[in-house]
């Protein structure tokens, strides 16, 4: 009786597509996500679509993405070719593992970007906050144009590398700044090899290819300096072994005991590095987006600073941060609008029925979760930027107000282990920036567009600061 209410996928719609191609031409382009939402609009929250007959499902249902990501790692694993492209650059982490590997790999990266960890490394954030700031004065005074996705990427890097691997980079005053171009090539490429319909790179290599080499070379070369200090001081200080400072020395401790190889090492730290890097920077440029179409929002996250750490440069405590309620509602509009991470992509282990849909095993499935967070359903007002919805005692012009839909740190087991790093800071930065500057935008919102190779990222941001101290 209840096999008769199945639906099998082959009977989904499909959004016009052309003959033998199928989507893939209109697919092929810089925003995949939003050719992704305008077939939700032609289609619905389901339907499948198909490049030169490789068939893949879309869902932008909640309900269904939320069901299928909590079905991992047991029934749904990420596509298969996610794992294959990041092998072949040697890229063999927690992000592509799966099963037990995954589970062995998951602890590990979980301890060490744990909110204790975040709080303890700190002062790390503090200090890079101080830099940044530092920079942006002395663009403010030369009344430089800053490509801010460039400065935050350094930010981040830095910050990684300190936290995850306690090891000490320059990237915010240029000092590691090529590592910082070749990690620039990474996302690029994956995106471009996840959606190929053939690897014509192992036949031929175009002269991305060729950088895509030479960056991977070089970021190899950087990693194992990393190790290497790492190994050092666990030699030197016997007693790291017991107690690892960072989450390099956990694996390189635990490689004694659980027998973790070098690849899966070397894997997991450009994993990390990959992870972290481009997520927060582009969330955060997202951020100074609107914020520098809205100086009323600038003004009250610069008014909760005032009140909470007065006259420090930055929130000096993490217990402060705690307090920067406005700050973190900034930051969680601005993933509400443009989530970094539109859409994940996942295939079952298994023969599955959700929601009365039978998936075959191996179904390729693109989870569209961008739509369901800008739904008049799930938020009022919804394609507008209001922190306020996000405030304890909301907003009482918006009664729609679904943060479960939120999909931008993704969901079940293999959720964002970075998100508390990434949430710290996101909040930090975005208050002490409001401190102490005005922005303004030096090109039209409209000219600046989604742009996506594998995470989200606002193309053509460029912004101008003006120190609050030199406008006085
Ligand atoms: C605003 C910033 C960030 C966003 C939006 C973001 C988003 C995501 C998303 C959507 C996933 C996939 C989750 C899933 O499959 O359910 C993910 C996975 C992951 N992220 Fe983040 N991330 C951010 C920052 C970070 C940071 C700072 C780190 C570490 C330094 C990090 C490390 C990871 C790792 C290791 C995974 C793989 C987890 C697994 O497969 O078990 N992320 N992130």
């Amino acid at each position: 009786m209840v096999d008769n209410k199945l639906i099998n996928i082959k009977s989904l719609k499909s959004p016009k597509g052309v003959f033998l191609l199928g989507h893939l031409p209109q697919f092929n382009t810089y925003n995949k996500h939003q050719v992704l939402e305008r077939w939700v609009e032609e289609s619905g929250e389901l339907f499948k679509i198909h490049f030169l007959g490789k068939e893949f499902i879309v869902s932008a249902n909640p309900d269904f993405n939320n069901k299928m990501l909590r079905l991992r790692p047991d029934t749904f694993k990420r596509f298969s070719k996610i794992d294959e492209v990041l092998k072949e650059m040697g890229i063999d982490g927690v992000f592509n593992a799966e099963g037990s590997v995954w589970k062995r790999q998951r602890k590990p990266i979980a301890e060490a970007l744990s909110v204790k960890n975040v709080k303890a490394f700190y002062p790390i954030i503090l200090d890079k906050t101080k830099a940044i700031l530092e920079k942006f004065k002395n663009y403010s005074e030369k009344e430089t144009i800053v490509d801010v996705q460039k400065e935050f990427m350094a930010f981040t890097i830095d910050i990684t590398t300190e936290i995850a691997f306690g090891y000490k980079l320059d990237t915010i005053n240029n000092k590691s700044n090529s590592f910082q171009k070749h990690l620039e090539v990474i996302f690029p490429m994956i995106n471009t090899r996840v959606t190929a319909p053939l690897p014509i790179w192992r036949y031929f290599k175009s002269k991305k290819d060729r950088i895509l080499d030479d960056s991977l070379r070089s970021i190899e070369k950087v990693i194992y300096e990393f190790i290497d200090d790492a190994k050092k001081r666990i030699e030197k200080n016997p007693s790291l072994k017991t107690k690892p400072s960072n989450f390099l020395e956990a694996l390189l401790v635990e490689n004694e005991a659980v027998n973790f190889t070098n690849e899966e090492i070397y894997g997991n730290v450009f994993t990390m590095l990959l992870a972290g890097e481009d997520t927060t920077s582009n969330s955060l440029s997202w951020a100074v987006f609107y914020l520098a179409q809205y100086p009323e929002i600038v003004n009250k996250v610069r008014e909760e600073a005032n009140i909470v750490y007065k006259t420090e440069k930055v929130s000096s405590t993490y217990e402060h941060v705690e307090l920067l309620k406005y700050a973190y509602a900034v930051a969680q509009e601005t993933m509400r609008l443009k989530p970094t991470t539109p859409q994940l992509y996942l295939e079952p282990n298994e023969d599955v029925v959700i929601n009365n849909v039978a998936i075959p095993k191996g179904t390729s499935i693109i989870l569209q979760n961008k739509v369901a967070q800008t739904q008049e359903d799930h938020f009022s007002n919804a394609n507008s930027f209001i922190p306020e919805r996000w405030l304890d005692h909301g907003c009482p012009m918006h009664k729609n107000h679904s943060p479960n839909v939120m999909r931008a740190f993704g969901g079940g087991a293999r959720y964002c282990p970075g998100m508390q790093l990434a949430k710290t800071e996101m909040i930090v930065l975005i208050s002490a920036l409001c401190k102490h500057f005005d922005f303004k935008l030096e090109v039209k919102p409209e000219d600046i567009r989604e742009q996506f190779e594998f995470t989200m990222y606002p193309e053509n941001l460029k912004v101008t600061f003006k120190s609050l101290k030199t406008t006085k």
